[in-house]
Order: C-alpha cells, then sequence, then structure tokens
C-alpha cells in the first residue's frame, strides 16, 4: 500500500518524508488556498517545491471545467516536474480529458469519486489513479469503507490497471481497513499516519526496558 500525505503544507510534507514510508502527495485547491498559495505562478512554483521535498507522485489539480482549458491546464502542470499527476474532476468533460491524457502518455487522478460508476467509467478512460473520498461519504451517512470493496472488486473483475486511491482519509482506522480491503493508495494527514505509530503497551514496554538497563548501567 502506497502512502501520500494530502497537504499543501511544505513542513508537513518535509516531516512525512523524513519518516521514509512517504510515497507521494495530494494537493486540492481548498489546500493550497490553506496554505495561502495565490496567483498562477506562486501555485506552479509550490508544486516544483513539493516535487522537490518528495520522491513520488504529486497530484495537481485543474481549475478549467470544459475539455479544452483542462487538456492546456494539464499539459502545462505536467511539464513542470515529472512526479507531476493532473487531477481532473469527475465530470463528463473529465472524463474527456482523461481519456486524452491516457493516449498521450500522461498520468491522471480521478478526483471528487463518490460512487462505484464513476470508478469504472474514470478507469475505462484510462485514470492512473482513482481518488473515492470516503470520509466525506462518511460526514453523509454513507459507508465511506464499502465504496472503496465496490470498487476493488469491480477493478479485480476486470483487471483494470487504475489505481484506488483512498481518499478524504480522517483516521487511523480508515487506513487499516483500506489495508484489509486492498486499497492501492491512500491520502491523509500526518497525523493519520502517525496513528499507526501508537500503542500503549509499546511506550510502557520501552519505559520497562529502560528503567531495567538503567538499574544496571
Ligand atoms: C483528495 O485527493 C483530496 O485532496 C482529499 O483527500 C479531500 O479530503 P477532505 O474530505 O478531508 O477535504
Amino acid at each position: 500500500m502506497k502512502f501520500f500525505i494530502d497537504t499543501a503544507n511544505l513542513d508537513q510534507i518535509r516531516e512525512a518524508q523524513d519518516l521514509g514510508v512517504l510515497d507521494g502527495v495530494t494537493t486540492n485547491p481548498s489546500l493550497m488556498a490553506k496554505e495561502g498559495i495565490t496567483g498562477r505562478n506562486n501555485i506552479l512554483k509550490h508544486y516544483v517545491d513539493i516535487c522537490n521535498i518528495v520522491d513520488g507522485d504529486v497530484s495537481a489539480e485543474v481549475i478549467a471545467t470544459d475539455f479544452k482549458g483542462m487538456v492546456k491546464e494539464g499539459e502545462q502542470l505536467a511539464e513542470l516536474h515529472d512526479q507531476i499527476v493532473v487531477k481532473i474532476p469527475m465530470i463528463k468533460e473529465g472524463i474527456k480529458a482523461i481519456k486524452y491524457f491516457s493516449d498521450n502518455g500522461i498520468r491522471t487522478n480521478c478526483t471528487l469519486v463518490f460512487s462505484a460508476g464513476q470508478a469504472l467509467l474514470a478507469a475505462k478512460a484510462g485514470a492512473t489513479y482513482v481518488s473515492p473520498f470516503i470520509g466525506r461519504l462518511d460526514d453523509i451517512s454513507t459507508d465511506g469503507l464499502n465504496l472503496i470493496a465496490e470498487i476493488r472488486l469491480i477493478y479485480d473483475n476486470y483487471e483494470f490497471d487504475t489505481q484506488i486511491l483512498a481518499a478524504s482519509i480522517r483516521h487511523t482506522m480508515h487506513i487499516l481497513e483500506c489495508a484489509k480491503i486492498g486499497a492501492d493508495v491512500m491520502t491523509g494527514p500526518l497525523s493519520s499516519i502517525e496513528g499507526l505509530l501508537k500503542h500503549p503497551l509499546t511506550d510502557s514496554g520501552l519505559e520497562k526496558f529502560l528503567a531495567d538497563y538503567n538499574k544496571g548501567n
């Protein structure tokens, strides 16, 4: 399972990279705005800064919602760095753009996916990644994890190459459940990854080991 961090915050990306288990980064326009990154040139520079920190794929989202606009913007993003994956929304024009990029060797991440039908369409169009937003489904009392299981089944039935990128991860249990189902990638906040570290028996066990060592040394 690949671990992506879902942020545009460079300090958090560095911290996750330093941990040695980071495989990539996902961003979106809201995450960029949260870091105060505005203006086309600053946004493009920020993507390059992220690519220079992490060894892995970096999703950069288009703002255009028409086919021509998405193609133009996506090509510009893809030219920034070979780690860039163009993030395209799950809309009709987006599917056309994903197909275009797939035919032209540009990798894509189909975002804002909330149903198995949408995921099937993204795979048919040749998306590199599909991003089902499980936390946002949970927020409206719908089982986000069930969507991951449905997509896994469909992709396995037809051996689609599209990777399931479980997105909108909110906590550590989401990561574990996605790993059991077989999501290819998860993207979440640093806290969700660091949550995997924690167990009280580890802490008390280590405390005792160190105390016993210190008695005789
Ligand atoms: C995915 O790539 C999105 O950036 C993200 O996971 C959305 O998560 P949120 O629902 O926490 O905003």
